[in-house]
């Protein structure tokens, strides 16, 4: 549905994207991840034919989105990183201003703004205008726009951006309906690791480069093991002992917690609390995140302060399954 090849941006001298390829087959949800900065909304805006690229190719749909723009339109919907509707006007009246821009026949209109209006919980606010929307009504309705013209692809840019967890799920909720009922191919960005989890393959952004690309569970394999975090009264010399002692993949200290990898935690565990001499104050042992990939591969965290949101938002979704 997608394929992409060699694609490039540069503002000035600034390489913002840097030839990056890949394909995204139909009906699948293709998430980009990355930190602020990678690249994500410029790959987007250029597979959106909002902006030019410096080079490269994109086909979306069978249509080049260089010489074919209309068809390509014609196949996509878009819900951009920032709020684009008008709040001056009801929801409905944002969707029709939709319908005439996207040229759906004046017959179809009020049936198929029913129908998104549906789809995203937001038929019995319709008549109310949109700056009276919370965050996530808007965000809803957003989406409900995006999809008016049945678009062959949907592509989000950061969709639950500044929303508050339980909001976020429930945007997801919606997001993962459209997939099973609609069929809707969809590519995604986000920072949110958690978000990217949803997403059927992944590619890791970084520098505007990609710098991984698989599924969610594919890539954790890469990292090759389980994480075991320890914290314990004097790190100086639990890692002087565990230097000498135990035998693990890797070792590292971030925030006074002492991070090793191991291949088997199971069988490591025991044995290793006995070995360590040094009281341990905590201990946390873990399957590989996509920020242990994001590590693995760059030696960074994609973004620290997301890690902990992450474990809210899990919850909530486990609350609302
Ligand atoms: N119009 C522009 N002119 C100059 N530089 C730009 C422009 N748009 C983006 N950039 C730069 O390109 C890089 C990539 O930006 P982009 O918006 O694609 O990042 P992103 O991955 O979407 O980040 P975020 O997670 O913050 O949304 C950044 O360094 C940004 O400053
Ligand atoms: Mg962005």
């Amino acid at each position: 549905m997608i394929q992409v090849k060699n694609l490039k941006k540069s503002f000035k001298d600034f390489q913002a994207v840097k030839g990056i390829s890949f394909d995204v087959t139909k009906g699948e949800i293709f998430g980009f991840l990355g930190p602020n900065g990678a690249g994500k909304s410029t790959t987007i805006n250029m597979l959106c034919t909002m902006l030019s690229s410096s080079g490269g190719e994109i086909i979306i749909n069978d249509f080049d989105v260089i010489k074919q723009k209309d068809e390509v339109r014609k196949s996509i919907g878009i819900i951009f990183q920032e709020n684009t509707l008008d709040e001056k006007l009801t929801a409905k009246e944002n969707l029709m201003l939709h319908c005439k821009f996207y040229k759906v026949p004046k017959k179809l209109r009020e049936e198929r703004i029913q129908e998104v209006l549906e789809i995203v919980d937001l038929v019995d606010k319709k008549q109310i205008l949109v700056e009276k929307f919370s965050g996530g009504m808007k965000r809803r309705l957003e989406i409900a726009r995006g999809l008016l013209h049945y678009p062959k692809v949907l592509f989000l840019d950061e969709p639950t951006v500044g929303l508050d967890p339980q909001t976020r799920a429930h945007i997801w909720e919606y997001i993962l309906k459209l997939k099973e009922k609609e069929g809707i191919t969809m590519f995604l960005t986000t920072h949110y690791l958690d978000e990217a989890e949803i997403s059927d393959r992944i590619a890791i952004m970084d520098h505007g480069e990609i710098i991984a690309i698989d599924t969610p569970n594919q890539l954790k394999a890469q990292v090759g093991g389980d994480i075991i975090e320890i914290t314990t009264k004097d790190n100086t010399i639990a890692l002087k002992e565990i230097e000498e002692k135990v035998e693990c993949l890797e070792v590292s200290v971030k925030d006074k917690i002492i991070r090793l990898k191991v291949a088997n935690s199971d069988e490591f565990i025991s044995d290793f609390i006995k070995k360590l001499d040094t009281p341990i104050t905590s201990l946390n042992i873990r399957k590989p995140t996509l920020n242990d990939v994001f590590l693995t591969f760059t030696g960074r965290d994609i973004r620290e302060e997301e890690a902990s949101k992450a474990d809210q938002f899990k919850q909530q979704m486990k609350r609302m399954s």
